[in-house]
């Protein structure tokens, strides 16, 4: 086998087999291939793209270049939640609690965050000795004891995928629906739940901008499911504003915890209300409606808000001390009338040009900086007042103007967007 003509192949559109893909992307793993190579076949996909059984073909090659997790020794229902990434996205560190507490167990693997957007593992160092390298053993220990945990991803998973997706950053090719799919579904697949929740983000702070292509994704994400007999469930969320009111590592723990105390913003909690539910009632069978009575049952009697803290003490984190030490300045509103949009690409650059984002998975982040949001979608606002507050370390450098910039004010106020968007089974 030659990879030319693997790759003149896709470039001619013609239906690629099992093992010539195999040959692509084991050969690109042991160095057989080089980059250009491996460039020039992802961007023949990126291009021509792949039919639903290629992009599972694609998936099945990533799944076995790697180790896969066996999580059949918990006698307990499983579920794996994964965010395609949003701005201000806490949501794991809310639902993980919350469903574990409902009896279901919440294997979560997490990555950092590369690029605007922010990642679980970030947030959750950001809390002074909470351990992300579990082994193995340890990982199934918690999930036995607590019903949640939350470690960064095994560098062992879908190792190929981990070159290959390095690489789509590289050159630009993430944004293609079977690359997505199949990098995503690979890792949760060889991550051994039967039932995964996707919360898949769309708008401007997001991979997917329209629900079109979102819808897209999330077909081909559940039809790569079927494949394993896997139920796999996605939400399409809005990500046109940032989720909840803080924006940053340890800011949003902090909202996490406040969220925990009953101080919510109403978009973040309609949707951790929602994924919890549908995480619930897909795993232990039962109806979304008698899920949902049930989380706002946890919340409401603090049953949620004490897993929730002894999640993070069994991992050993102190939430006492969080790496939160920043300098801040509140921004004020030049104007009067209503938060009709919040620019969640806008906000997202702020907080990585403050410190808390990253290029490559190497860099240093700070954990203590980034936004709080005063004011929120659908506000009244009036000149004078306090939009948000700006948690910095180092020179602002027009980031406060940026901040203004990001909020839309304007004299009649607009029907706000609903958070769910749809869900695709
Ligand atoms: N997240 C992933 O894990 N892979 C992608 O390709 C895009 C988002």
């Amino acid at each position: 086998m030659k990879a030319i003509d693997i790759i003149e192949k896709k470039k001619n559109n013609e239906k690629l087999e099992y093992k010539e893909i195999e040959y692509m992307v084991n050969s690109y793993v042991k160095g057989k291939i080089n980059d250009k190579t491996m460039s020039d076949f992802v961007w023949q996909i990126y291009y021509n793209g792949l039919n639903i059984e290629e992009t599972y073909f694609l998936t099945d090659v990533m799944i076995k270049s790697g180790e896969t997790i066996d999580l059949s020794s918990l006698n307990k229902p499983v579920v794996d939640k994964h965010s395609t990434g949003g701005v201000g996205d806490k949501i794991t560190l809310i639902v993980s609690p919350i469903v574990a507490c409902a009896g279901v167990c919440v294997p979560k693997m997490s990555g950092r965050g590369l690029g605007l957007t922010g990642g679980t593992v970030d947030k959750l160092e950001s809390i002074t000795g909470y351990k992300l390298n579990l082994t193995k053993k340890q990982f199934l220990e918690e999930l036995d004891k607590v019903g949640c945990a939350v470690i960064s991803q095994s560098e062992k998973i879908a190792v190929a995928d981990k070159k290959i997706y390095a690489l789509r950053n590289e050159i630009g090719a993430v944004d293609s629906i079977p690359l997505i799919a199949s990098s995503i579904m690979s890792k949760k697949i060889a991550s051994g739940s039967d039932v995964i929740i996707i919360d898949l983000k769309v708008g401007k702070g997001a991979f997917m901008k329209n629900i079109k292509s979102a819808t897209k994704l999330a077909k081909t994400m559940v039809k790569i499911g079927e494949y394993y007999d896997k139920k796999v469930i996605c939400t399409l969320s809005d990500m046109n504003i940032p989720l909840g009111r803080n924006i940053g590592n340890a800011l949003e723990v902090k909202e996490a915890m406040d969220f925990f105390d009953g101080k919510y913003d109403k978009r973040l909690y309609e949707l951790s209300v929602y994924i919890s539910s549908l995480m619930i009632s897909s795993a232990k069978k039962i109806s979304f409606a008698n899920a949902k009575k049930l989380v706002i049952n946890l919340l409401e009697s603090g049953h949620a808000k004490n897993k929730f803290y002894e999640w993070i003490k069994s991992q050993g984190g102190n939430i006492h001390k969080l790496k939160d030490k920043a300098k801040k300045v509140d921004i004020i509103s030049t104007k009067t009338g209503y938060v009709n949009s919040i620019d969640s690409n806008l906000i997202a650059e702020l907080v990585f040009n403050l410190g808390a984002g990253r290029v490559k998975k190497t860099d240093p982040v700070d954990y203590a900086v980034g936004v709080t949001l005063n004011k929120v979608i659908g506000d009244k606002v009036k000149e004078g007042e306090v939009l948000g507050t700006i948690y910095y370390n180092k020179k602002l450098d027009g980031m406060d103007k940026l901040f203004i910039n990001s909020f839309k004010i304007e004299k009649k106020k607009k029907r706000v967007k609903k958070i769910i968007i749809k869900t695709i089974k």
